[in-house]
């Protein structure tokens, strides 16, 4: 029996490509860049299976182009960038790597919230410099964090991870989210339901913990920004377009809020002048950069793949009427 025929458009970890390599016949983008899309398409094209990164738009063009494709196994939990419906539509089963990076994504929300509050970046900047004059009792003077309020938008996986860590520093956690979590998790990370906008008012750090759809779009807009204190921190690791990037700079350049720490960006990989200031500290979507988090993504997808070309059905499998369907 031949082995099914992957296009993989990143070499992965070791482990991972050991893993798919046993099973299937693969083909791996090695370029130190992402691969062109021309190249992608042209790669995917007689395969049946597809393993890709959340650069790839696996969409309708994609799709048509790959008649014989039957999976495209996202090596990320955010699957943005993966049209769901057109891959029902066509019998292609999507998956992605949910669970094993939130410990990992919520140590990076806390550490751009301490480097902002504090004023990391600058002060490196400061020592690296060789200006500096030593010690002055107002030099870099930045916010406090400990008994502060923590404001968690999005209270699923990552975002409870989030406010579980601000125990330690003494922060009572207020969370909104469309739905509100049961009383025992509530009690449990002493967190505490507000609506959107009550939380807007009443947090001196927000973080951003959303998927990216439709309804959370340009979610942060202008008239969020207003509702903020303007003592407050802006912090995000979701997806870049849950805020609206101009509306941010528009906020900062006023000091409706103090500043924020980002993570991603509205059209990754170009970042915003505006958002290259003083109070802003920048980090190229690293949250789930560690090595040990991202190996075992790659292998979760890698999984994904083998099983349903063992008949199984992928754990992380997000369209599964197609298996039904088969
Ligand atoms: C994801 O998985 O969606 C992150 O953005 C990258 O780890």
């Amino acid at each position: 029996m031949p082995k099914p025929r992957v296009y993989c458009t990143h070499p992965l970890f070791e482990e991972a490509r050991q893993i798919l390599d046993a099973k299937c016949d693969v083909e791996y983008w090695v370029g130190t860049e992402r691969p062109p899309r021309e190249e992608v398409l042209s790669h995917v094209r007689d395969k049946e299976g597809l393993v890709c990164l959340l650069t790839e738009k696996v969409n309708e063009e994609l799709l048509r182009g790959a008649p014989n494709l039957r999976i495209a196994a996202n090596v990320a939990v955010g699957f943005d960038n993966i049209d769901i419906e057109a891959c029902t539509k066509r019998g292609v089963a999507a998956t992605n790597t949910p669970g094993v990076l939130d410990e990992t994504t919520a140590d990076f929300a806390w550490a751009l919230l301490l480097a902002v509050a504090r004023r990391v970046s600058e002060g490196e900047a400061l020592a690296r410099s060789g200006n500096w004059r030593g010690w002055n009792l107002d030099q870099l003077c930045g916010a406090d964090i400990w008994g502060k309020t923590l404001g968690v938008v999005g209270f699923g996986r990552i975002g409870r991870a989030v406010a579980r860590r601000a125990s330690g520093f003494q922060m009572k956690v207020i969370y909104s989210d469309a739905v509100r979590a049961a009383e025992d998790l509530e009690r449990s990370l002493h967190a505490e339901f507000r609506d959107l906008n009550a939380l807007l008012a009443e947090a001196d750090f927000i973080s951003l913990h959303v998927p990216l759809l439709p309804e959370t779009r340009g979610l942060f807009d202008a008239p969020k920004f207003f509702r903020m204190k303007s003592t407050a921190f802006l912090i995000n690791t979701s997806r870049g377009p849950v805020v609206d990037e101009a509306a941010l700079v528009a906020a900062l350049e006023g000091n409706k809020i103090a500043g924020a720490a980002l993570d991603v960006y509205e059209n990754e990989p170009f970042i915003h002048p505006g958002l290259k200031r003083h109070n802003v500290v920048l980090a190229p979507h690293l949250a789930s950069a560690s090595v040990e988090t991202r190996t075992k993504m790659a292998v979760m997808a890698v999984n994904n793949v083998i099983a349903l070309f063992s008949g199984q059905r992928p754990e992380n499998i997000l369209n599964p009427d197609i298996l039904r369907k088969t």
